[in-house]
């Protein structure tokens, strides 16, 4: 982008919002003063059964104990306290069908789908510690599962309704789950498409730990059925009693397994537990989005599928008694008002998004949003990916009348919650920064050595940036963090404490950059992840799916910058001696081969059949060079390439 993102220019908060604020500017002082009674203050916003001895045993680092001696129960914290305060009339989820068909539930009403599914799954034989997996497009009954799950302590591992057979049947393995809860389809831009039909297809072949399949009927389409292994939810839950008393589990009880792309072509169950993970989702929703029970309408256009999904529509609102607006379908079905649509009949004052999307709205035109009232707004929300300069003046200009607090959220599925981001009412912000840790984190911007890098002017055109670009790490744990990764142990060391295994930082695999101020800028992954759309995907993981193919020898695949979905999937492939190169016709059979691998969203954007590919003398392909030539760049350094005639080759024999 050639746009500059000067940090002179500055928004500091109104004096209205910074006076009815959540946040105050001395939570930085009272939690660097003491992190331990800072962080069980904000531990106390929730309702414990047994009030914890400690606040945090970093004894056995890096994996934490956060609230040692507490237990709790989450699905409690999210609804029945609500209902005991005498909330339970109050809507919890406004849920809004991709058809136009839409559902208000109550607290009172939540507590009673929870404990009826917590006390089917009960029948089923399923106890604490068993893993569930959740594959569900946005309906109600996706939340409730979940929370259900919660409220028994069973692990909840929820995959993306958009991941395929292939890619579901291999997060149920690696989780072992005994139970997978889907719906009979999903509504797609005004088509019902199957989605329990893929379950049944993950589940074919070789026998798995899935014992049974518990079916929300959501489109009324027809689905296969397996007698004995398959259940409808409206012939079993639906008719469990509604009462059900929560039992309280330990802090560190696992909670759920997330799983997220890596460097490997293997995804990785990300771990996360109860306690800590409860406390820094609720904290975090109460300050950074300033939310206020019973008053605000918020909205996280998340799926659950996610990490934002689990710590903003699920966790961290319904812990903060939020009513919130839960969304269906896509932004332009049936169309591109559908967003501005909702805002206005629900009056969202609260919106949380991805700068893909601020992006595509920008190109779809102002006038789109200049069509509704949009006035009930009072803070935007971005995360997912960096967000630039002129998407943030836009959002705040057309969509927050240059009056809206913004907020950039960064943060991973690994970190659990919001980690670094302005205060609203507090923090003066800038267009593309995400500012500085919230209270109670602390992050550092190093060089290799882990040396603090030096500030600077930030500005995207300027030429010595690179000097100054670090390395994101966060050098004191926080309650949200990850506690491992599933059945890998090693991966988690190796992955994430060995690059400053010295120092006991957690290596975030993102680049940053401090301005002149001590600010903080994400410039996003520096690892061989890609982020398209806000969705993570490894560049191996894609890499293998194209090798799947019979007709392909070696493939590489890169990150190229894309104007409106961050990066876009660009691959080289070389063909197997055998194969005929049969231009368009060979490249859509192997996009396609890698949306049956993977997903619609990993789907490459291009792919170039290239006789050779690029190789360092250790073999190593240098996915530099080939990002070069993805983004039609002139070529970098190419003195450590076996043979420089090779992209002569590559451009020539390009698809
Ligand atoms: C990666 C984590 C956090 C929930 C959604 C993504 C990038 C995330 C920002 C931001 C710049 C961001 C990073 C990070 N990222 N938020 N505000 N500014 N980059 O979770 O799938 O685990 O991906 O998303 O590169 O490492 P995730």
């Amino acid at each position: 982008m050639t746009e500059t993102a000067d940090h002179r220019d500055s928004y500091p908060p109104t004096a209205a919002f910074a006076a009815a604020a959540n946040a105050d500017a001395t939570l930085y002082q009272r939690a660097q003063t003491d992190r331990d009674a800072f962080w069980a203050e904000q531990a106390d916003r929730l309702q414990w059964h047994r009030p914890f001895d400690r606040v945090l045993d970093w004894s056995a680092a890096p994996v934490a104990k956060w609230f040692v001696g507490g237990t709790l129960n989450v699905a409690y914290n999210c609804v029945d306290r609500h209902v005991l305060d005498g909330h339970g009339d109050q809507i919890a989820i406004q849920w809004e069908g991709e058809p136009g068909d839409s559902r208000a539930i109550t607290y009172a009403e939540l507590l009673a789908e929870v404990c009826r599914a917590a006390n089917y799954l009960t029948e089923l034989g399923l106890r604490a510690g068993d893993r569930v997996a959740v594959y569900m497009p946005m309906v109600p009954e996706a939340i409730i599962s979940m929370l259900a799950c919660a409220r028994l302590g069973l692990t909840h591992s929820v995959v993306f309704a958009g991941f395929s057979p292939t890619a579901l049947r291999q997060r149920v393995d690696d989780a072992g789950a005994r139970l997978i809860i889907t719906t009979d389809g999903q509504w797609r831009r005004g088509t019902a498409t199957p989605l329990k039909a893929a379950v049944d297809e993950a589940l074919s072949g070789d026998p798995s730990t899935v014992e049974h399949v518990l079916v929300v009927r959501r489109t009324g389409i027809e689905v296969p059925w397996t007698q004995h292994r398959d259940l409808w939810w409206h012939d079993t839950v639906e008719h469990a009693t509604p009462e059900h008393e929560a039992q309280p589990f330990d802090a560190e009880h696992p909670l759920f397994i997330l799983y997220t792309s890596g460097t490997t072509g293997k995804p990785k169950g990300i771990l996360h537990t109860t306690g800590g993970y409860l406390t820094q989702t609720s904290y975090t929703h109460h300050i950074v989005f300033d939310h206020k029970p019973g008053q605000d309408i918020y909205w996280c256009t998340a799926d659950i599928g996610w990490i934002t999904g689990h710590s903003y529509i699920v966790y961290g609102p319904l812990s903060n008694r939020a009513t919130q607006v839960v969304y269906e379908g896509t932004p332009n079905f049936p169309d591109e008002h559908r967003h501005w649509q909702i805002i206005e009949k629900y009056g969202v004052t609260l919106y949380y998004t991805a700068p893909t999307l601020v992006r595509t709205f920008m190109k779809w035109g102002r006038e789109i949003p200049a069509a509704h009232d949009l006035t009930s707004l009072r803070l935007l929300g971005s995360v997912g990916e960096p967000i630039n300069p002129e998407a943030w003046r836009w959002y705040r200009e057309v969509i927050g009348a240059h009056r809206t607090p913004i907020v950039d959220t960064w943060w991973q599925t690994e970190t659990g919650a919001i980690m670094i981001s302005p205060l609203p009412g507090v923090t003066t912000t800038k267009p593309g920064a995400a500012m500085t840790p919230l209270p109670g984190i602390s992050a550092r911007v190093v060089d290799e050595d882990g040396k603090p890098v030096q500030k600077a002017e930030t500005d995207a055109d300027s030429p010595d940036r690179s000097a100054v670009v670090g390395y994101l790490v966060l050098d004191q744990p926080w309650p949200a963090m990850l506690r491992g990764i599933w059945g890998d142990t090693e991966r988690f060391h190796e992955t994430y404490w060995t690059r400053f295994a010295e120092q006991g930082w957690y290596f975030a695999g993102d680049g940053a950059t401090l301005d002149t101020d001590g600010d903080l800028w994400i410039l996003g992954r520096i690892d061989d992840v890609m982020n398209v759309s806000g969705h993570r995907i490894s560049t191996a993981e894609v890499e293998s799916a194209l090798v799947g193919h019979s007709g392909v020898a070696e493939a590489a695949v890169v990150g190229a910058t894309d104007a409106t979905t961050g990066q876009g999937i660009v691959a080289f492939v070389i063909l197997t001696a055998e194969t005929e190169n049969t231009g368009t016709e060979l490249v859509d059979e192997l996009k396609a081969e890698v949306t049956k691998q993977i997903s619609p969203i990993a789907r490459p954007r291009q792919i170039h059949i290239v006789p050779e590919l690029p190789k360092t003398r250790s073999g190593k392909i240098m996915r530099r060079l080939l990002r070069d030539i993805a983004e039609g760049r002139e070529l970098g350094d190419t003195s450590t390439l076996v043979d420089p005639k090779v992209f002569e080759a590559i451009r020539t024999g390009k698809a």
